[in-house]
């Protein structure tokens, strides 16, 4: 398997995986601007996606975003996670996780900043989710009920760095 930058020409295929996965309440259509957009943003700051190919085919993404640049550091925040349902609990996430945040500190320390603090939102029902970023070393720091919905609330991880 091999994790690579996210390229123009792969937004149609990332797009079908995002929408295979059914992670978001969006349109083909909607996807597609969100992806763009993040992929325009993307040149202009520390942001950065990733996706993992196999034999030729997008099975995962990952999108980094920068979220706040201070003084006391760079705030991240993990946008998209998704791996193909075939490829699923074999790690691939986990080390899209781990590549994307060895390409972003090393960026920002390129800049000399340096990487403070990764957020991540996530639904409060999406146990898939949480056990996964618990699994990464991130930690529960908020949780808002009745968010997105009357039963779904948000909850947001944070993994500090030193
Ligand atoms: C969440 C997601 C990205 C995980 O991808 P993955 O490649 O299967 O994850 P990994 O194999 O790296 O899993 C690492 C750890 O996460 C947790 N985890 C992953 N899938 C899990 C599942 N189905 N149930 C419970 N825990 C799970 C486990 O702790 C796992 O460690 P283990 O293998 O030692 O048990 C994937 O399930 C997915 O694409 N889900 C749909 C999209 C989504 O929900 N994105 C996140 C919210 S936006």
């Amino acid at each position: 398997m091999k994790i690579r930058y996210l390229r123009q020409d792969d937004l149609c295929s990332v797009v079908a995986l995002v929408e295979r996965i059914k992670i978001i309440d969006l349109s083909k259509k909607e996807i597609y601007q969100t992806l763009k957009s993040d992929f325009e943003w993307i040149s202009k700051t520390f942001s950065l996606a990733l996706v993992a190919e196999e034999k030729e085919k997008i099975v995962g993404l990952i999108t980094l975003e920068e979220y706040e640049r201070t003084r006391q550091g760079v705030i991240a925040e993990l946008g998209y996670i998704a791996v193909d349902k075939d490829y699923q609990q074999k790690s691939v996430a986990t080390k899209l996780y781990e590549e994307a945040v060895r390409r972003l500190k090393k960026n920002i320390l390129k800049n000399n900043f340096f990487l403070r603090l990764i957020k991540a939102e996530v639904d409060s029902l999406d146990n898939t989710a949480q056990s996964f970023y618990t699994n990464l070393g991130m930690e529960k720091a908020v949780e808002i009920p009745n968010y997105w919905s009357q039963e779904n609330g948000l909850v947001i991880f944070v993994k500090r760095f030193n």
